[in-house]
């Protein structure tokens, strides 16, 4: 169980202090759950001067009536990062989101699933939205692979993604289970071919021909977005 910190009872001028204390008290691969009454992008820009390379920033629910972040406290300081690693990472995570929904589903908990699929929705929309605006471009610029390139694929296979995304959604809201099930196969069978060639091809060549900091601005941009 992650811990919660909801914010949203204390005053402005106390909520940073509490958030930070909060951080800093963490294990290392320790993690906790943010609440707050609005988007915390300034509380995000300020963890990237004060942390930097320390923590992970994974939103959960983006309103209307709460904001939701789970902050981990990385395993290791290091300031150089991967690529690889750092998407991976968010792969799994996303995996183990769609577990709890699958497993919520079968067991008829509607209200349990939606929350978990608009979690996974969320994460997993904005996993994409980090490789076709930061990263597939900084491969096309260094690769000139283009329009017969992975990322070609891999941009194809997103619009797959999304459908499903789209078709999971809309049979998690109407609690048709058999629906719901048969749409989340398809995304699995789609995602299981598609992280492994990312995370064998795409990211590890990623991190051969980018600059630790050029890396470290992906990771930043990714986080902001
Ligand atoms: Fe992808
Ligand atoms: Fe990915």
């Amino acid at each position: 169980m992650q811990s919660i910190l909801d914010v949203r009872s204390l005053s402005p001028k106390e909520r940073h202090p509490g958030i930070f204390n909060t951080f800093k008290e963490l294990g290392p691969g320790d993690s906790f759950v943010l609440i707050n009454d609005h988007e915390p992008k300034p509380l995000l820009y300020q963890f990237q001067i004060e942390f930097d390379g320390e923590f992970e920033w994974w939103p959960l629910e983006r309103g209307p009536e709460a904001w939701r972040v789970s902050i981990v406290k990385r395993e290791t300081k290091a300031v150089e990062r991967e690529v690889t690693d750092y998407m991976q990472d968010d792969h799994h995570r996303l995996d183990r989101i769609l577990e709890t929904f699958q497993e919520a589903r079968s067991g008829g908990n509607w209200a349990n699933a939606l929350a978990a699929f608009n979690e996974f929705d969320l994460g997993l929309r904005r996993h994409i939205q980090a490789e076709e605006e930061v990263l597939f471009p900084l491969f096309e610029e260094k690769t000139g692979m283009k329009d017969a390139g992975p990322t070609f694929v891999m941009r194809m296979e997103h619009t797959d993604i999304r459908d499903f995304l789209d078709k999971i959604k809309a049979a998690t809201e109407a609690e048709d289970s058999e629906a719901a099930a048969g749409a989340t196969q398809m995304l699995l069978n789609t995602l299981a071919d598609h992280n492994m060639k990312e995370e064998q091809i795409l990211y590890p060549e990623s991190d051969s021909f980018l600059s630790k900091a050029e890396v470290k601005d992906f990771i930043r941009k990714a986080q902001v977005l």
